[in-house]
């Protein structure tokens, strides 16, 4: 199976090419980009007027499965990530039983095999059960086909356990990501600590339980000259830690997601459930130093924490509510709206976030770049198109935004995922 896409504005993270191109995939590769090419008996797609990207990469989302098919499975969160432009996606283990086993991990790359949506690489745990307690065998899961582990959903409370493992994961070649939030400062703490929390007369959950999480890393990951990626930063002050870190050769990455970079605590305000995530919406200040560090490279990359919820779950009320926001299908909207057209980024510093940088940090080789040999991962998207979100057009199983009835510029026409057309609009 080949495929021509004709008339491609592409554009990488060292950004835009000034005059459109043609791409020619010959299975799951780009094998040629040029002027007028041509090929016979191929599946020929024109771009003319919209612009050519690397598949969007996720370091960071829940697809639910095992255990949990009622919120997601593996299969339809593919779709809903296809839609979203997302070719790449790493899949966290707090499944039910969580992701801490070879065996596990083969099921979990089989099945998604079997979709053949989307590339599926899934976060083994660091700890067994994501206890804290004993860590998990790498080489095992290494061998099954991680690139990464992770507690996620939680962070690794044990600090001896976590400086062992960032020992251990760096001489095995595995990437270790945490989930920064301490679990005994948080406490119950159902939104971010401050003004609004007391107004509503909510528990809250102060940055510090952030903070010494990512500073402890950072100390870990120097003290062993290992690397630490951090997931789903939401804080300045996170930001100024990991900026330092960097300036003294760290070996640390981060990324921040599109909810943390757009809403506020104060959207908490109207009690609507879809606004409780973990780590929390934070202040309007913290909002600018996300946008700030990921203009300046503080933050690496941009993950969606896609965390679908049933409708249910989520109407236990406020208190009870399971923290998390269906992500995949609004990300690049967010993105496009609230960094490339307020001038935090370029679209092809946009491209950097969600393509080229998750791809180094993975070490995923022949991704995140257009070029001839690149694997054949790409998405046709259309810039300006403004659209409405709405629960109707969600197809992931999880229905739980905050952005219902947003306005959005940015627009996924196609993905292609290993020279496929996985979505077309
Ligand atoms: O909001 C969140 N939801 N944060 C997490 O860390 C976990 C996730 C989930 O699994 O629902
Ligand atoms: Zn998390």
């Amino acid at each position: 199976m080949s495929l021509l896409i004709k008339n491609a504005v592409i554009v990488n993270a060292d950004g835009e090419k000034k005059a459109s191109q043609d791409i020619l995939i010959k299975g799951s590769t780009i094998e040629k980009i040029g002027k007028d090419l041509s090929a016979d008996g191929v599946k020929v797609v024109d771009a003319s007027g919209k612009k050519v990207l690397p598949g969007f990469i996720d370091l960071h989302c829940h697809l639910r499965e095992p255990g949990q098919e009622h919120k997601e499975t593996i299969e339809t969160g593919c779709r809903a990530a296809v839609k979203g432009g997302f070719t790449s996606l790493f899949c966290m283990p707090n499944t039910r039983p969580p992701i801490d086993n070879g065996m596990i991990v083969e099921g979990v790359i089989k099945e998604a095999r079997r979709v053949g949506l989307a590339n599926v690489y899934p976060v083994g745990a660091i700890s067994k059960g994501q206890n804290s307690q004993e860590m998990v065998d790498m080489y095992e899961m290494k061998a099954a086909g991680c690139l990464a582990l992770s507690d996620d959903g939680k962070a690794v409370n044990n600090s001896q356990l976590m400086l062992l493992a960032l020992r251990y994961a760096d001489m095995v070649g595995l990437l270790l990501m945490e989930h920064c939030q301490d679990p005994l400062i948080s406490g119950k703490g159902v939104m971010n600590e401050g003004l609004t929390a007391s107004v509503l007369g909510m528990r809250g959950d102060p940055g510090v339980s952030e903070t010494v999480i990512v500073g402890r890393d950072i100390e870990l990951a120097n003290y062993v000259q290992a690397r630490i990626h951090l997931s789903h930063i939401s804080l300045k002050r996170s930001c100024e830690l990991i900026r330092f870190a960097k300036s003294q050769g760290v070996r640390v990455t981060a990324e921040a997601c599109p909810h943390h970079f757009t809403l506020t605590d104060e959207a908490v305000k109207g009690f609507d459930p879809n606004t409780k995530v973990n780590p929390p919406l934070r202040t309007a200040d913290d909002v600018e130093a996300i946008k700030a560090a990921l203009a300046d490279g503080t933050l690496d990359c941009v993950s969606t924490d896609h965390a679908p919820h049933t409708l249910e779950d989520k109407e236990e009320g406020f208190d009870h509510a399971p923290f998390g926001i269906s992500g995949f299908e609004t990300a690049f909207g967010l993105c496009v709206t609230h960094l490339v057209r307020t001038k935090v980024l370029t679209l092809a510093g946009l491209v950097d976030k969600m393509c080229q940088s998750p791809a180094r940090i993975a070490g995923l080789k022949n991704k995140g770049r257009i070029e001839e040999g690149a694997d054949a991962d790409l998405v046709i998207v259309d810039t300006e198109a403004e659209w409405e979100v709405r629960k109707e057009d969600f197809v992931s199983k999880g229905k739980n935004s905050p952005f219902f009835g947003w306005k959005l510029h940015g627009l996924v026409e196609k993905t292609i995922c290993g020279g496929k057309v996985v979505f077309e609009r």
